[in-house]
């Protein structure tokens, strides 16, 4: 069936006519897949692309990962896909996990990046005793409730000395879990001070990504986020990093790698497994110790927790990552991309910036980097929602929002350069034509 058939029928049966909401991009442009391989796609009309989406971070090595899929396929036809007790390959995986990432003490496993940061936020909470978190602008978190309030930039305006409102994601958001949220502004070190002055003992948690996998890998000042790491010590709040799009991607130990600044607790997903649904969240001993059976303890559990498809996945994946150059080629690829990239955007006179590590590149038409996310209001997103779009039409595969980065996986090193280079010229071209009428 074709695209706009199959678009047809799904809305009959899904809301949107899509399985989850941000696989719509409208009756005309929803894109139905048929076929991924390596870095490629093929959509349900036959249309090839090089995909730099890469189904929003997890695929790091490629789709269709031999290595990857092998291993899956043996484990579950030794045990099965999942039995409800331990196995010895939960440890195994925290083992390697440990061996890339020293503030890792303890982990407990999970299925989604959602469900790993819910499951972190109820142990700070468990440990600290305290109820209150603070996120950070242009964060995201996954879809739970309490975590889906963001700052409304769309309804900002650059000059504004009064912050975004915090609104909820939509409906079906209890107003009362807003009570419980602040949000501050990234590398804001006055709201830095400020929340810890006026909240400090009553702070479960600050929760952050700091490489902003979802602001367009805006990125934490190094002195921002040692300074943050001593507010939490000195307040007894716990610092959790949300590395569920930046681990074993940025660095093989993840944005704390790169760094040099541990969390009390960290969540892994994406990147762990190469596109199977598994997740990770752990920390120090200490902290972690407050899970637990008896009274009191925090509870953490589910019946697919540390399934053997998942875990077999992340065994195989990390296998990799740990002992292979792919992580290396990963970045390298990224760093010739941004390189022609940079290339064509200067040839055409535009003015650019890069945000974040070439793994997960955040692109930007301002002239400086983005600091913060009401920086990203500076960028002109629209003339980089019409670039996506005529990169798309050429077979180059992107989100069309300049929020979300551009991914890079091993199997991008197979990729035709020049190619790239044309299509990103004609598309800037195009886009630049349709921007001035
Ligand atoms: C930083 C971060 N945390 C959590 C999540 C939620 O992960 P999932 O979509 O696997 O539930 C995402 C998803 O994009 C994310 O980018």
């Amino acid at each position: 069936m074709k695209q706009s058939e199959l678009m047809q029928e799904a809305h009959l049966h899904m809301p949107q006519g899509v399985a989850e909401n941000y696989r719509y991009w409208g009756d005309d442009k929803t894109v139905f897949i048929q076929h991924a391989k390596g870095c490629e796609l093929t959509d349900s009309d036959g249309k090839t692309y090089v995909d730099f989406r890469l189904g929003y971070g997890p695929i790091i090595l490629g789709y269709q990962d031999t290595r990857v899929d092998a291993a899956v396929i043996r484990q579950i036809h030794d045990s099965g896909t999942l039995t409800g007790f331990a196995t010895a390959l939960d440890t195994e995986v925290v083992k390697q996990i440990k061996a890339l990432c020293p503030q890792i003490e303890k982990m407990r496993f999970a299925n989604s990046g959602t469900e790993a940061v819910m499951g972190a936020v109820r142990t700070a909470r468990g440990f600290t005793k305290r109820e209150r978190i603070v996120m950070v602008e242009g964060g995201f978190h996954g879809l739970y409730d309490e975590l889906m309030w963001k700052s409304d930039i769309e309804n900002w305006q650059l000059g504004e000395t009064r912050a975004p409102s915090v609104i909820p994601f939509g409906a079906g958001i209890p107003a009362k879990t807003r009570d419980l949220v602040d949000i501050i502004g990234l590398n804001d070190d006055e709201a830095l001070e400020h929340i810890f002055r006026l909240r400090g003992e009553e702070l479960a948690c600050v929760l952050l990504e700091p490489i902003i996998g979802n602001a367009g890998s805006i990125s934490a000042t190094p002195q921002w986020l040692q300074r943050l790491r001593d507010l939490c010590d000195a307040n007894g709040t716990l610092l959790l990093i949300d590395e569920v799009k930046s681990g074993f991607r940025v660095d093989k130990g993840g944005a704390q790698a790169l760094y040099g600044i541990h969390a009390d607790l960290t969540t892994y997903a994406k990147a762990m497994g190469n596109g199977y649904p598994v997740a990770a969240f752990g920390g120090r001993a200490e902290v972690m110790d407050v899970i637990g059976s008896q009274r009191g303890a925090v509870v953490h559990g589910g019946t697919y927790t540390a399934n053997l498809i998942g875990l077999s996945a992340a065994h195989a994946t990390l296998d990799i990552l740990t002992h292979t150059n792919a992580l290396q080629t990963v970045h390298q690829v990224g760093q010739k991309v941004k390189a022609l990239l940079s290339n064509v955007f200067s040839r055409a006179g535009l003015a650019h910036a890069f945000a974040g590590p070439p793994s997960m590149l955040g692109i930007h038409f301002t002239p400086e980097v983005p600091q913060t996310y009401r920086d990203w209001r500076k960028t002109d997103s629209h003339l980089y929602n019409l670039f996506a779009w005529e990169l798309i039409a050429r077979g180059v595969m992107l989100e069309p929002d300049s929020r979300e980065p551009w991914f890079f996986c091993e199997a991008h090193s197979q990729m035709d350069l020049a190619w790239l280079e044309d299509m990103a010229t004609l598309a800037l071209r195009a886009a630049l034509d349709k921007s001035l009428k």
